[in-house]
């Protein structure tokens, strides 16, 4: 750290506590729900994509993922949600990650959307479990050539000692799958499927009296809808 880093940190430029937002008048009540979350999700996804073609919102699939390992010690990171349906939230990632040995241990979960820029978020609870590998390979095929590569050549999580040796991993990798030669799916590399146990439609409305809806399913997995406090 650098003599003018260290007077930086100890006054901030910008005031955090001074930002403020005033939310959105408009309500959103129980009335307005679908009877499935996920066909609620689809309605408030669809104008977050709406939101994101304005250029309000970037990547309104990327959603934040938390785990917890075996001790109860929680991570958080963002990842893309790449499908979802009535069974849940699908994302892909390296098997051997940080993410993937908690969900080993733990597949309880918890998902965040952070579509703050339309003043909404969407909080989903649940477990997580593999993609079937037909699944993964299909989704494999649709991605970039590189992209294909890159899931070989990241041994994602593990310290590695230089951006180098990633670099020279890529080009080996490279040389050996040209573009237009089909690249294997890594047996390391794979979905994840979220399915919800609760989620939670969260609207910012005005004074912090924000709106936050709900769905849990009973034990004969019937949705119903709460209403919690701001
Ligand atoms: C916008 C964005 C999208 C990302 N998408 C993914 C993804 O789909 N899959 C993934 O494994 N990592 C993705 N990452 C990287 C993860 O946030 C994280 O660094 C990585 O998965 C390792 O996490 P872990 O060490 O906690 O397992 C994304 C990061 C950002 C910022």
């Amino acid at each position: 750290m650098t003599d003018r880093d260290a007077a930086a940190s100890d006054e901030p430029v910008l005031d955090p506590a001074a930002m403020r937002e005033h939310y959105r008048a408009e309500g959103f009540d129980e009335h307005d729900l679908a009877a499935h979350p996920m066909d609620q999700f689809t309605r408030w996804f669809e104008e977050a994509a709406r939101a994101a073609a304005d250029g309000m919102i970037y990547e309104p699939n990327a959603m934040v993922v938390s785990t917890a390992d075996a001790e109860g010690r929680p991570s958080s990171r963002t990842v893309l949600m790449k499908q979802y349906d009535t069974q849940g939230f699908v994302f892909y990632t390296n098997y051997d990650s940080r993410k993937a040995q908690d969900l080993a241990v733990n597949p309880y979960v918890s998902v965040l959307f952070p579509w703050h820029p339309i003043g909404r978020q969407v909080v989903v609870t649940g477990t997580a479990r593999r993609t079937g590998r037909d699944e993964t390979a299909a989704y494999f095929r649709t991605r970039p050539h590189g992209s294909q590569l890159g899931a070989w050549a990241s041994t994602q999580s593990t310290v590695i000692y230089s951006r180098a040796e990633l670099d020279a991993s890529y080009a080996e990798l490279s040389a050996r799958y040209p573009e237009g030669e089909q690249v294997p799916v890594p047996p390391h590399w794979g979905g994840f499927r979220i399915a919800p146990q609760a989620v939670e439609f969260w609207q910012g409305r005005q004074n912090r009296l924000h709106d936050r809806l709900r769905y849990v399913a009973d034990p004969a997995g019937t949705w119903h809808v709460e209403r919690l406090s701001p």
